[in-house]
């Protein structure tokens, strides 16, 4: 593919909105930062990319993302350590997969000296917007929508790529029941599952409301064929402790790679935990929950890193989870953390 120059036009905004964000309470995405990376792709390539104040832009009614959800977007973190010093935690990771949800979705490739330019030259204009402290972070959302007009059922020609940055503290606050899905999925054999895609996320709404109704905060997806076996919770991947064995799925076309996930991979193989990483059958949950073998759940993503699981509810009934000391949900959190805010050896290269 085409590109045309590795030069970003920067135009800073006249005043900083910093001064009036509560840093000690913020709600999750609801607040920006001062500027945005923009990039469009028109004429077969992708344009020298912006970074411009944040704020709305126009685009025509008919544009197809509107129509057709041609989107896919990304989740990263950035975090101060105690000399101020910024990082990122595994951004190649998130590079990679973007470029992979945009192939499924049939959009151009975004040139990796783009992402990783524009990303630094962002994050260096915003510096001020990451706070330090564990907890405390910038999360940086990269997207890319179809932004050409005309209401034709094809991929688009035109496109932005573009990333917005939010301050952000813990994600989910306080306990998280979830209810393991009888009825729906999030993703079927073939599809789009494992890809970014935004349609992937709305499409989640409605049985999370109706799981809402009923005491819980968020879905286990269950295989669309079978309902048999457990995929993610949520918008996590979702791991389960029985005895002292760590149970995940193997990431399909219908289970999204995650960052998270995959590092909790790692640091269980580098700690010696017993980990299997195979589909895990709602059956077998429920018999080691009536055991007691079950001992934990938990679910992983940028935005959350670790969620611990109290408990959950499958065909009516309602199970509670112990609450452990020595918790693998409180393991794999501190290891992380501590690589994240750069408080520990980063045996893996994971920090940017
Ligand atoms: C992430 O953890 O990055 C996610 O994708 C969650 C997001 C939908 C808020």
């Amino acid at each position: 593919m085409k590109t045309s120059t590795t030069k970003i036009d920067i135009q800073k905004a006249s005043r900083s909105k910093i001064k009036n964000v509560d840093f000690n309470n913020l709600s999750f995405g609801q607040v920006f930062t001062d500027h945005m990376m923009v990039c469009d792709y028109k004429d077969g390539m992708w344009q020298t990319p912006t970074i411009k104040p944040y704020g709305p832009f126009e685009l025509d009614p008919s544009a197809k993302v509107f129509h057709y959800g041609q989107a896919v977007f990304e989740g990263m973190k950035a975090f101060k350590d105690e000399k101020d010093q910024i990082w990122l935690f595994r951004p190649e990771k998130n590079f990679e997969r973007i470029n992979k949800s945009s192939e499924r979705l049939a959009i151009p490739a975004f040139p990796r000296d783009y992402f990783f330019t524009a990303m630094e030259e962002l994050l260096k204009l915003e510096r001020e917007w990451i706070k330090k402290g564990f907890g405390n972070s910038l999360y940086v959302r990269p997207f890319v929508i179809a932004t050409e007009a005309g209401v034709s059922a094809a991929p688009a020609k035109e496109y932005k790529f573009m990333i917005i940055c939010s301050p952000a503290q813990a994600y989910y606050s306080g306990e998280v029941r979830v209810q393991i899905s009888e009825k729906f999925s999030r993703a079927a054999d073939g599809g789009v599952g494992f890809a970014k895609a935004a349609g992937n996320y709305a499409a989640q709404f409605y049985p999370t409301n109706l799981a809402k109704d009923e005491g819980f905060q968020q879905i286990v997806w269950t295989d669309a064929s079978t309902h048999e076996y457990l995929e993610e919770a949520g918008t996590m991947n979702v791991f389960f402790r029985v005895g002292d064995k760590l149970l995940t799925a193997p990431t399909n076309d219908r289970i999204l790679n995650g960052v998270t996930r995959d590092s909790v991979i790692s640091l269980a193989k580098e700690y010696n935990i017993d980990l299997e990483i195979r589909r895990v059958s709602v059956k077998e949950i429920i018999e080691a929950a009536k055991s007691g073998e079950l001992k934990e759940m938990f679910g992983s993503g940028t935005a959350t890193v670790i969620n611990p699981i109290s408990g959950f509810g499958y065909a009516g009934e309602k199970y509670e989870l112990p609450k452990l000391e020595d918790s693998y949900a409180r393991f794999f959190k501190d290891k992380l953390t501590k690589i994240q805010y750069n408080q520990a050896e980063d045996k893996f290269g994971w920090r940017y």
